[in-house]
């Protein structure tokens, strides 16, 4: 059970190692795109240089494939090492895995993959791989993902050590990204059928480009962003307050109409060293003086951030994470907490409400279904209240799993804080697949996946039920691309949302939208009554062809079939002729054939059936040369379709 197994938050994972992250569908996923490969065989460096004075030059002492490597010869400090512009490689809110083989001339090490990335002269170092052991005996591979979440004018990809500065090699050095796949836009949203309070979602940077700008405008109506309003990084020097991370999220949303929840202004976690530091950079010891100059950071920074934004932050988690209920007063033993006693929740509470006066202000917990936290934290809101500090609303984290907890522990958890004057939100849901730390799964198992469409189901049954308690429910992140389940509490790949690692519904989507649906065996007509099914081939239809993407070789395409009949469409296939000798290579949300040009495409399990008025799109990837036209017809079960 969580409540027993959580461990400290690691601060800011910029990236996941790709040990640990095993692609969702294996199956399904389309061959990646490679955008850069550096094996150093053609006896140059290949546009590597070093990031100081270092020597870099081709060697053949030893090589990882082939017979040449880069030797970095020369190096002076751990941070030396072999760099490689990416400026003009990658793109914006694309997820990179970038995959490097290292090995050191003489010793052993730990070495680091990172990107180096400048704004304006700023420059921001970003974790790819963290310390992983290196010798010289043999190859290591460093991989992991990258996505680049800002304009930039410098982007570079590099190598470096953790202790020693000696010579290293490096080889086989490649970056790949797996085509976006568009958004589904035949399936309801999520903020139409749950209309009882807004449904956010927690966003990273890069969650607010392309595809997945698109899933979030299309589902959510509240955005939290995950990390980019906590402390370390809106002040991450004293009194130096920074806002590039957050404000793109922010105007986002704004752009779109949707609510912000704040997140968060007082924390253990995510929060600079330097806060808990005296005035002579010793660790804070509970002295007076301490006491005063720790509430006068606490109250500057809250008066900067919160004025920062004014009324476009609706609600504040203004304390995150207070209540240990092993202790016997309830409280955690934070430096906050060491320092201050309950005067630091005074002082947050009383300056956020001061300068953002508008603003919903929350404490915000986890675990809160369970009994005894539950009940440390409704004394202490209660306390606290009865004294005057204004507190609106209590946040209810919700990281859950497939198992735990209980609906009548959850519903427990909303009646407790019923009738003593607050609000109470769903702040970061999610739903892991996992139900131990001991457990780890190559790919979802399908029976994780209809569990978590259930738990999903019931408790946005449960929700809509509370409506006149709960003001808001927000799932923590967008799509199981990208969750801080990939890493805490073990390195491991999860899928604890509603939408998959390429962006499609899941079960559990279709648990918290329509769960007739959960498991796929249903189909957007199962309410139409069979009777009134056509056979295959009676209806009539419209196709739209696009091309999405396009490089060198290859393109990624999208095919809709409209049903623009009135019977319904009972299984398809769908026929074309390529005329420029294009191959489909890979194909989603259906199966594929190809005998020469004619390609015929066969429904998946779960989208045969397309009722009136209804639609199915599938995906795929090709390959084309000299030119790639679009189809001129179509066919769906042999009979020709309109094309749009
Ligand atoms: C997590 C973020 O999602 C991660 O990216 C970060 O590395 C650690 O913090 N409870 C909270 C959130 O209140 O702030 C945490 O967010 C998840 C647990």
């Amino acid at each position: 059970m969580r409540a027993l197994a959580r461990l400290a938050l690691a601060t800011c994972v910029v990236a996941a190692p790709l040990t640990a992250v095993v692609a969702a569908h294996a199956a399904d996923e389309p061959t990646p795109v490679t955008v850069l490969t550096s094996d150093f065989e053609d006896n140059t460096v290949q546009g590597w240089t070093g990031r100081s004075a270092e020597t870099l030059a081709v060697s053949t002492t030893v090589a990882h494939g082939g017979t040449h490597s880069l030797a970095v010869t020369g190096r002076t400090a751990t941070w030396n090492g072999p760099s490689l512009s990416v400026l003009d490689t990658f793109e914006k809110g694309t997820s990179y895995t970038i995959s490097a083989w290292v090995r050191l001339a003489d010793g052993s090490d730990n070495a680091r993959l990172s990107v180096e990335r400048r704004t304006s002269g700023t420059a921001t170092y970003e974790t790819v791989v963290g310390n992983t052991a290196v010798n010289s005996s043999g190859w290591v591979n460093l991989s992991g993902h990258y996505t680049l979440s800002a304009d930039v004018d410098f982007l570079t990809v590099y190598v470096e050590t953790a202790s020693t500065t000696g010579s290293l090699y490096i080889d086989d050095v490649t970056a790949s990204y797996v085509p976006a796949l568009p958004i589904q836009t035949d399936i309801p949203s999520v903020k139409d059928v749950v209309t009882e309070f807004p449904v956010g979602a927690a966003i990273t940077g890069a969650e607010i480009t392309t595809e997945h700008g698109d899933l979030l405008a299309k589902h959510f109506n509240s955005v939290t962003p995950g990390n980019a309003l906590k402390w370390d990084a809106t002040e991450p020097t004293e009194n130096v307050f920074s806002y590039t991370q957050a404000d793109p999220l922010i105007a986002f949303a704004k752009a779109h109409g949707m609510k912000v929840r704040g997140h968060t202004l007082v924390w253990h976690n995510q929060t600079p060293a330097w806060v808990f530091q005296d005035a002579t950079g010793a660790a804070m010891t509970a002295t007076a003086e301490n006491k005063a100059l720790l509430l006068a950071r606490l109250e500057n920074h809250i008066r900067n951030v919160a004025a920062h934004y004014g009324d476009t932050i609706g609600t504040w988690d203004v304390a995150n994470e207070v209540i240990d209920e092993s202790q016997s007063d309830g409280m955690r033993r934070s430096t906050w907490y060491d320092i201050t006693g309950l005067d630091y929740l005074r002082t947050a509470f009383a300056v956020a409400r001061e300068v953002a006066p508008t603003a919903k202000l929350c404490i915000n917990d986890y675990n809160t279904n369970v009994a005894a936290k539950r009940d440390a934290l409704y004394n202490l809101v209660v306390k606290l209240k009865a004294e005057g500090v204004p507190i609106d609303c209590v946040g209810h984290q919700m990281h859950i799993n497939v198992s735990w907890p209980s609906i009548s522990d959850t519903e427990a958890m909303l009646k407790k804080f019923e009738g003593i004057g607050v609000e109470q939100q769903i702040t970061e849901m999610d739903v892991s697949i996992y139900t131990s730390s001991g457990e780890t799964f190559p790919a979802p198992p399908a029976d994780r996946l209809l569990s978590q469409a259930y738990m999903y189901r019931d408790m946005f049954a449960l929700f809509r039920k509370y409506r006149a308690d709960l003001t808001s429910v927000t799932l923590w992140g967008l799509a199981d691309d990208n969750t801080w389940l990939d890493t805490y509490p073990v390195a491991r790949k999860d899928a604890p949302l509603l939408f998959d690692t390429r962006l499609q519904a899941k079960s559990a989507y279709w648990g918290v939208v329509d769960p007739s649906r959960i498991g796929g065996t249903s189909s957007p007509s199962a309410s139409v009554s069979p009777s009134t099914s056509a056979s295959p081939g009676a209806g009539t239809c419209a196709v739209t062809y696009r091309v999405t993407g396009s490089w060198t070789g290859g393109f990624q395409g999208e095919v809709k079939i409209a049903n623009s009949g009135t019977a319904v469409i009972s299984g398809w296939k769908l026929g074309w002729q390529f005329t420029g000798g294009q191959v489909v290579a890979q194909l989603w949300n259906g199966s594929v054939t190809q005998s020469g040009s004619a390609v015929t495409v066969t429904n998946a399990s779960w989208n045969g059936t397309i009722a009136a008025g209804g639609s199915a799109s599938v995906g795929f990837l090709g390959s084309w040369t000299g030119s790639n036209p679009v189809p001129a017809a179509f066919t769906v079960n042999g009979t020709a379709c309109t094309v749009l």
